[in-house]
């Protein structure tokens, strides 16, 4: 096999009405005006040398290798520099501008090892190309004379290396950490000859601000700046496009193979979603998927005392259905049930809930989106009529106004948190709502217009009071209102929000953000032009998460600031398939494509397909399954791709409720912190090696390709087939895709996808039918997807949580994420990416850490009314004082050992986001986390020896 490149065009694709005709060495090409004459050039297979240029970055005219000569023109221009004109002559070969080349390559090659033999990017260097391409054959300067070949190699970066000896100072690295990352660690340092790459301020790559996106490895067109894992295994020899499975964003990768190794993953430039961008995570953090705490063999065991015991495939299936059958016949029906995760492809999602359904006949199944975006599905489903995101990524592009609620792109979503601030740089304005100052507030080039600092848990009266400036003050957009929205509802909903209790000054008291900075906000969003909002957990996680969603669609229906490019209402999916996961149908209320499982119609349509009677009532919801376990009524569950012993809320009554079942079946990778509580393992396979789709935040299907077979035997679908097969409900699928068939067959909203569509697109936007067949970028366009065809205005009152800080608990403790790791760290605790973060840590503000003597890194106890853990300290202002925060990437932290089981009244999303705690000095971990740590040590004792 060979590794077929992507063609590199030499400058952006440029985008224009008007189109520009010219002849390049005798053909006629005509491009968009604005395009260089390189990539025109470029775009009819004649491929002018060129070294400083690439299609993923702005010109920049420095390496000279790429000039022409054009009639009538003086001299001979670069053409990465020079835009395409009307009637223009280009030549782009003859001698004269042959030896200027070899002049230019000769000068680069004397100051370069001649080491191609035994560098790692022997035959994937554009240097080594470049020099065949212009006929170098000798080089006449003294080898001996000045030089940078003594440079030393800076390896501190766990992925890449840079090695200045091998540098030709083309500025790409610096132009891409600029211009696709938006991070600015590169400079060049110094002038002519002594010109030198520099991470900051000459610091080694892991001191800088670099954040290894690898866009800079991507762009260098030399070995100087190349994966480890290329040195290590040398270079790939096929490759296979495929889709991240760690954030929501769903970048494109080619897994680079060789054999059925991956050695490295390089971002696809086709992706619709990331264009060729990375972050660290996809980019670097594969490496656990092949990590030796893999199990790869199905294990059984009848008590969580026991040691595990190594079983064959079948016995494994068998004796999981026959504990699951017997459990029915003793507690009855509704005594099993199942969880699936975001994580997990759709056709997997599909499956397990079909299994529920029809193989265990009743509605017990359940989703990890019920603890982050379970309030985004019920609150647009109620004001627009479909539970997802309005717009594409791409849309930020043409926003003027920018409002970030309760989300952290930069480090929950990156790749597009980079394409928001290369928009910001353009010009747009941004608010940001967050009682924390998260990077974008203020990061090179970016800086935030207001931050309204609120504090944890009163989104919604600042909602209201936004809204409330908006309606007041005459931002209404009426003719939006009146030809798009319900009419009644929206009287009503003005009436209410026009009351002096919701105006900014009211709010200040209770948000502690200044009425003149929510004034100030609300006018900048609702004067925009094209306002568009983003937010994330830091909305959907409170015991209002629904009430927000709602108040978010209200002001954006309100402004007009939905159904065209640049505006909308964005929710940020945190993992990988959360927007898919609830697509297909994985709560317990609801069919796929987010049908009631009481209406007659839907049920009776999957009940001819499926061959048998469904249940019409809803199945239980997670709280409500540990609730009914700890109670003795709900005795069996399935889990897949999911870790609820480290990922729910109010963790010792999870833990409770698993102890208190006769059999916990775990279909993971790892022995997870839920494995360590089950009876059944049954070995997962990781997303390089199964099939299937996932579906971003944009509702972008995107294809998962396996790259290598699956270490444990079998896919996980196969997996799910094979136990619903034991249980007595058949199943034959032969193929993810026709799984993905049965899905379009019953789902109107998927009713045009096929894997040969998304073969052919490389990926579509839901929803794809008769009436979009190639998919929809922008939801709402024409009118809204309620019957009526209306936007629903609703109340939105604020109501506070009953989580208030007191004299014994007077800190609030919010939580978020962080780059580097990845939502329960299973996976990137089990790469490299712990070099950045190998503990979660308190921020706390420095005057509350005074008032209680606390010094950066002390160990300190953090106690809510719902447990009691310790982490260190790490004193800093981005909290407010009264506020602290953690990450939750590590199980022995037990940041969910101290949320509490408050919950979204609609929903029953934990308010993870706001818990009353006491902070104080203290010398040893709690004793949670010393039993928990003796009680997972005894786990791992547990597994079985080779
Ligand atoms: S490190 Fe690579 S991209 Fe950067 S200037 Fe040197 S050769 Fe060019
Ligand atoms: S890896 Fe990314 S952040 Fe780091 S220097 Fe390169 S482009 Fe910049
Ligand atoms: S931004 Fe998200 S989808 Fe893209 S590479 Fe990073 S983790 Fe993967
Ligand atoms: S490629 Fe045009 S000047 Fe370098």
């Amino acid at each position: 096999m060979s590794l077929d490149k992507e063609k590199d065009f030499g400058t952006p694709a440029r985008q224009s009405e008007q189109l520009v005709n010219l002849e390049i060495d005798g053909f006629q090409v005509t491009a968009p005006a604005g395009t260089s004459v390189l990539r025109a050039a470029a775009s009819i297979g004649i491929d002018i040398p060129k070294l400083c240029a690439t299609d993923s970055l702005e010109p920049f005219g420095s390496c000279r290798l790429c000039v022409v000569e054009i009639k009538g023109a003086r001299g001979m221009p670069a053409s990465c520099t020079t835009p395409v004109g009307e009637g223009m002559v280009v030549t782009t070969q003859n001698k004269k501008l042959a030896d200027v080349r070899r002049g230019v390559m000769e000068l680069y090659i004397s100051d370069h090892p001649l080491d191609c033999l035994t560098c790692a990017a022997n035959g994937d260097c554009e240097l080594q190309d470049m020099a065949g391409a212009v006929g170098l054959r000798e080089v006449r300067y003294n080898p001996l004379g000045e030089n940078h070949l003594g440079a030393v190699k800076d390896q501190s970066n766990p992925y890449f290396t840079f090695d200045p000896s091998k540098c030709i100072v083309c500025s790409r690295c610096v132009r891409a950490c600029e211009e696709t990352q938006g991070t600015f660690a590169l400079t060049i340092d110094g002038r002519g000859f002594d010109s030198k790459i520099s991470p900051s301020q000459n610091q080694a790559f892991m001191d800088s601000e670099c954040v290894s996106c690898g866009a800079c490895v991507q762009a260098c067109p030399t070995a100087t700046l190349i994966e480890k894992s290329v040195i290590e295994q040398g270079t790939p020899e096929h490759a296979v496009v495929t889709t991240c499975a760690y954030c929501g964003v769903g970048c494109s990768f080619r897994a680079e193979m060789k054999g059925d190794q991956v050695v490295r993953m390089v971002p696809h430039k086709d992706g619709k979603a990331n264009h060729g961008h990375s972050c660290v995570k996809g980019r670097f953090a594969f490496g656990y998927a092949t990590h030796k705490d893999r199990i790869t063999k199905p294990m059984i065991r009848k008590s969580i005392k026991d040691h595990w015991q190594e079983v064959s495939w079948e016995e494994a299936i068998n004796y999981a259905a026959s504990e699951l059958k017997r459990i029915q016949a003793k507690y009855g029906r509704d005594s099993i049930g199942g969880i699936t995760s975001s994580r997990c492809t759709n056709e997997e999602t599909y499956l397990v809930q079909k299994l529920i359904r029809a193989g265990f006949g009743n509605n017990n199944v359940d989703t990890c989106a019920r603890v982050c975006h379970s309030p985004t599905g019920y609150g647009l489903k109620q004001t627009f009529g479909e539970s997802s995101g309005t717009q594409n990524f791409d849309s930020v592009m043409k926003a003027d106004v920018i409002m970030v609620i309760g989300a952290n792109p930069t480090d929950g979503h990156p790749v597009f948190g980079s394409q928001m601030k290369k928009r910001l740089r353009e010009g747009a304005k941004l608010i940001v709502v967050d009682p924390r100052e998260i990077d974008l507030v203020k990061s090179p080039h970016v800086k935030a217009s207001h931050h309204l600092k609120l504090r944890p848990g009163t989104n919604v009266a600042l909602i209201n009071a936004l809204a409330h400036v908006v309606v007041t003050e005459g931002f209404i957009d009426e003719a939006f209102v009146d030809s798009r929205c319900d009419l009644e509802s929206f009287n009503k909903w003005r009436r209410f929000i026009s009351d002096e209790r919701h105006a900014p000054e009211a709010a200040e008291a209770v948000t502690g953000v200044p009425a003149g900075e929510i004034r100030a906000a609300a006018r900048l969003y609702a004067s925009a032009g094209n306002g568009a909002i983003y937010y994330g957990l830091g909305v959907t996680e409170h015991s209002q998460g629904s009430t927000t969603v709602i108040g978010i669609a209200n002001l954006a229906m309100a402004t007009g600031n939905l159904g065209r490019e640049g505006v909308g209402v964005n929710p940020l999916r945190g993992q990988n398939n959360v927007q898919g996961s609830c697509d297909m149908g994985s709560f317990p209320h609801e069919f796929p494509g987010y049908r009631h499982v009481s209406d007659d119609a839907t049920r009776h349509l999957f009940e001819q397909n499926w061959g048998v009677t469904l249940q019409g009532e809803p199945g239980l919801r997670i709280p409500n399954m540990f609730d009914a376990a700890s109670d003795g009524s709900f005795m069996g569950l399935y889990v897949e791709g999911e870790d609820i012993a480290q990922s729910d809320p109010d963790i010792q009554h999870v833990h409770h409720a698993l102890r208190s079942m006769e059999c916990v079946i775990v279909q993971d990778l790892f022995l997870n912190e839920t494995a360590k509580f089950a009876h059944v393992f049954l070995p997962g396979s990781s997303f390089l090696e199964k099939s299937g789709t996932f579906t971003n935040a944009e509702r972008r299907i995107s294809p998962v390709r396996k790259v290598m077979a699956p270490l444990g035997g079998y896919e996980d679908w196969e997996v799910t087939q094979m136990l619903s097969n034991a249980i007595g409900y058949p199943m034959n699928y032969s193929h993810p895709s026709e799984i993905m068939d049965e899905i379009a067959r019953l789902t109107p909203t998927f009713a045009g996808v096929s894997y040969a569509k998304i073969d052919r697109l490389g990926s579509i936007q839901w929803p794809c039918n008769a009436d979009a067949p190639e998919g929809t970028p922008t939801m709402h366009e024409q009118h809204f997807m309620r019957d009526n065809g209306k936007g629903l205005f609703m109340l939105t009152e604020y109501v506070a949580t009953h989580e208030r800080t007191t004299r014994m608990f007077p800190l609030i403790l919010t939580t978020g994420r962080i780059l580097s790791q990845y939502n329960v760290g299973a996976q990137t605790r089990r790469t490299d990416n712990v070099a950045w973060h190998a503990e979660d840590r308190l921020e706390i503000h420095p005057h509350d850490a005074e008032d209680r003597g606390l010094k950066d890194g002390d160990w300190v106890g953090i106690k809510s009314r719902a447990g009691e853990t310790v982490l260190r300290a790490l004193i800093s202002d981005r909290v407010q004082p009264g506020v602290v925060y953690t990450t939750f990437h590590f199980p022995e932290s037990g940041a969910n050992v101290i949320t509490t089981d408050n919950s979204d009244w609609a929903t029953n999303c934990p308010e993870y986001k706001v818990t009353a705690v006491q902070v104080a000095k203290v010398g040893q971990p709690s004793e949670w986390q010393q039993n928990y740590q003796a009680f997972s040590e005894e786990q791992l004792e547990f597994l079985a020896k080779e």
